[in-house]
């Protein structure tokens, strides 16, 4: 081998060769090489396997993230599958909370959902602890607090050590906290709980536990409000099916009261006349004058069921006309019935509500007028609403006989009525405050407040 481009040459094919066919170059390495060229090649050789080295830990280290990304997208797939395939909230919480503890190998974990109304996080379901059903956490509060206020998840290496930690949480399971780990369920708009899960067995959290949980989170909190849905649509299901049995119960008890006694009392008028025409006619004028009473009460009876079945005039023409004419249709039951109506629009009229809301307040009416002639023994009853500042306000006072209020909140269960609690339920739909004031002797007055307005 001689001249410094051959050496080169020489150099820059060595590692190929050596690659390619071992015998050749051995047979050259002995044959032909001087002692610099063999101290060139020792160092291009060991310059090579140590880059070699480095690319292959680097691509060692890429497999294996390649390999975990895999095998949490897979966990993350299967725990999605099998959330989607149940509509229980308490088997999601369960299915989740179990496969999620298995995966990050811990020891204990929780489920907490956020409380409508008060933002407490109450527990739903927790793993290797003693059952936590009616603990709560006040809103905010802890590190469970802060992820909802967030909507990130927190890892903590040593939750003794972390003023955020709720040490109450440990007093009451009477177990120790260490790792922790919170991740949100964050649904379509708003964070509607956490999962924790704590004390992993080997070592701490890791970032990819973090990602894994965050993405299992999504997924569950997607499945929970689906099931939340699906729920309160069979509530709503089965209170409509409920309502429909209440009204065919009051249907029927009303026609067997009213008409059909009314015109089983005309049949024996007709009997009566039958005779009286063969024996003594002069009875008849005045019979068939009662009998044509009884008529015109039977007629007006069941044009008042109907148009409480289904008020046209209030789809047509709004609450105040329909208000009017159902005190008007029951003026001579008892009590005399005034509606009054104020308004701060320059028009000093009601708004027209969304037809549901007026149907609604409708029946809250006709419900307390029918409680006032069944029970009140009133003299006078008013009808008020009052319109301002995009509320509206509704009160039905009577000066009958009143009742105790308490009394009847502790007896519902056993009473088999409905009529309050109806008007109870029919509040909140309206969306105002439904407030019951009542004393024996001194009357009653409902009243529902704060009715919202929308703006038009
Ligand atoms: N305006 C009122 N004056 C006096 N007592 C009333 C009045 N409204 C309600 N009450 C009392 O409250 C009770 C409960 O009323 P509620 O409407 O729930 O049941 P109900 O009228 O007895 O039965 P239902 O409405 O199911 O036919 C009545 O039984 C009555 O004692
Ligand atoms: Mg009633």
């Amino acid at each position: 081998m001689s001249g410094t481009n051959q050496k080169q040459f020489n150099l820059d094919n060595l590692l190929d060769i050596a690659k390619s066919d071992r015998n050749e170059l051995l047979t050259s390495i002995f044959n032909d090489w001087d002692r610099q060229t063999l101290v060139e090649f020792a160092i291009i050789s060991t310059q090579s396997i140590t880059e070699e080295r480095s690319n292959y830990r680097t691509l060692n280290t890429q497999y294996n993230t390649a390999q975990t990304r895999a095998q949490g997208l897979a966990f993350v797939k299967e725990i999605g599958e099998s959330l989607s395939s149940t509509l229980d909230v308490n088997e999601i919480l369960i299915r989740l909370l179990n496969r999620v503890s298995q995966e990050l190998d811990v020891r204990n974990g929780s489920v907490m959902l956020v409380e409508k109304g008060s933002g407490d996080l109450v527990f739903q379901t927790s793993i290797g602890y003693p059952s936590m059903k009616p603990f709560r956490l006040p809103h905010g509060e802890g590190l469970a607090g802060e992820v909802v206020m967030t909507g990130k998840p927190i890892r903590v290496d040593n939750a003794q050590s972390d003023i955020r930690h709720f040490k109450k949480f440990d007093n009451r399971t009477g177990f120790l906290t260490e790792t922790v780990l919170y991740a949100p369920l964050t649904g379509r708009d708003k964070v509607i709980g956490v999962i924790g899960v704590f004390n992993k067995r080997h070592g701490l959290f890791t970032d990819s536990d973090e990602i894994l949980l965050n993405s299992v989170g999504r997924f569950a909190a997607i499945a929970i409000e689906n099931a939340c849905l699906h729920q309160d649509v069979k509530e709503e299901r089965d209170r409509i099916v409920e309502i429909q049995q209440e009204v065919s119960t009051r249907l029927q008890r009303d026609l067997h009261d009213g008409p059909t006694q009314l015109v089983a009392s005309l049949q024996m008028s007709i009997d009566f006349c039958r005779t009286a025409l063969k024996k003594d006619p002069s009875l008849l004028e005045e019979e068939l004058n009662s009998m044509y009473e009884l008529a015109q009460k039977a007629t007006h009876q069941m044009r008042t069921l109907l148009f409480e079945l289904r008020p046209l005039v209030l789809e047509a023409k709004g609450l105040v006309p329909a208000l009017q004419e159902l005190l008007a249709r029951h003026e001579g039951e008892g009590p005399r019935f005034h509606l009054r109506v104020r308004s701060d629009l320059p028009s000093r009229t009601v708004t027209r509500l969304s037809v549901r809301v007026e149907r609604t307040i409708f029946a809250i009416v006709q419900e307390s007028i029918n409680n006032i002639i069944k029970h009140a023994k009133a003299h006078n009853v008013l009808v008020k609403l009052k319109q301002k500042n995009h509320r509206l306000n509704l009160s039905i006072i009577d000066d009958g006989v009143g009742f105790d209020v308490s009394d009847l909140k502790g007896s519902y269960e056993t009473r088999g009525s409905y009529g309050m609690l109806n008007i109870k339920e029919r509040a909140d739909v309206t969306g105002g405050k439904l407030t019951v004031k009542s004393a024996i002797g001194a009357g009653t007055e409902i009243r529902v407040v704060n009715i919202p307005i929308p703006s038009q």
